[in-house]
């Protein structure tokens, strides 16, 4: 019987290392760099990735399964990847990972931590400028998939007051209320936070435009968790700089990393984070991994399979 062979391409060794297969029953290869991937991938019929270059797709004649290490699947939905390979996801580690950097950055709006610290490094006594609380406000999170319901639950523990938006517009226990994606402005409209989480498809590129911008309160804060393009950042700019928004924490870019020249970095209004809210790491994304690489070398069906179709 020929042994398949699994591609693991990442910097990290880490990934390459966590592979358990029964003995003999693969061929492990490893590619830290898309020069290294280049005499491989044609011989691949498993590949355990994260941002495989585009370039490469076309000589991977062999694929038959590709796992992807991270939570966004949007740069392996491409043209060049056969229609006949089996994408599989992440789920399930990046929600608590995320749910802290949600909370975390709500919490340093409403605890004036800007502010304190600006004070203190000038040795001021601030107590004119009292914190705000996060309980009672209200947090509409705009995808309500593993990672959304994790930041719902956190977000209510702390007494906010959790609204969803998300494709179907189905109930889910972590919100009090579902809208579909045709009524984000009207869910926008009551937000002190709103986080974003789509994946990035045709219909989510640019969603969060002008129009939505402008329906969100002049105070209400915009955090993009999600990718850079599902905003429409020239509409989202030009409301931070006319204060149109309480402001935005920005962890995703269309381009990235973010150029030193973007306007963006100059706000006052506007956190920028280097895309680190929901970071794969070798150990969290490997007992994924291995389940369905002993799956798929069994010949039984394999989890977390996305949907190509709908784009996630
Ligand atoms: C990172 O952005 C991911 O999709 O995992």
């Amino acid at each position: 019987m020929t042994r398949p062979t699994v591609l693991v391409y990442h910097a990290d060794p880490k990934y390459a290392a966590l592979v358990r297969a029964p003995r003999g029953r693969i061929v492990l290869r490893t590619a830290a760099t898309p020069s290294e991937a280049e005499p491989l991938v044609a011989e691949a019929d498993a590949l355990y990735a994260w941002q495989f270059p585009r370039h490469l797709w076309a000589k991977a004649a062999r694929l038959r399964w590709l796992q992807v290490m991270g939570a966004g699947v949007d740069w392996a939905l491409v043209p060049e990847l056969r229609p006949g390979v089996v994408v599989t996801r992440a789920p399930g580690v990046f929600g608590p990972w995320m749910a802290e950097y949600v909370v975390g950055w709500c919490a340093w709006v409403t605890q004036r931590m800007a502010a304190y610290l600006d004070a203190q490094r000038q040795r001021r006594w601030i107590d004119h400028v009292l914190p705000d609380r996060l309980g009672g406000k209200t947090l509409v999170i705009v995808g309500l998939g593993d990672i959304g319901r994790a930041i719902a639950r956190a977000a209510r523990a702390l007494g906010m007051r959790v609204l969803g938006v998300s494709r179907t517009g189905r109930p889910v226990r972590e919100a009090r209320r579902v809208w579909r994606v045709g009524a984000l402005r009207t869910a926008l409209r009551q937000a002190d936070f709103v986080v974003v989480l789509l994946p990035l498809t045709p219909e989510t590129r640019g969603i969060i435009d002008a129009g939505a911008l402008a329906a969100m309160k002049p105070t209400a804060w915009l955090l993009n968790v999600a990718r850079g393009a599902v905003v429409d950042e020239p509409a989202l700019l030009d409301a931070l700089r006319g204060r149109r928004l309480g402001g935005a924490i920005l962890d995703v870019f269309a381009t990235e990393p973010l150029p030193p020249h973007h306007p963006f970095w100059a706000l006052d209004n506007v956190v920028i984070t280097p895309h680190i809210s929901g970071p794969s790491t070798p150990e969290e994304i490997a007992p994924i991994f291995n389940d369905n690489l002993a799956r798929w070398l069994a010949g039984r069906p394999l989890r977390h399979v996305v949907d190509r179709k709908a784009g996630y």
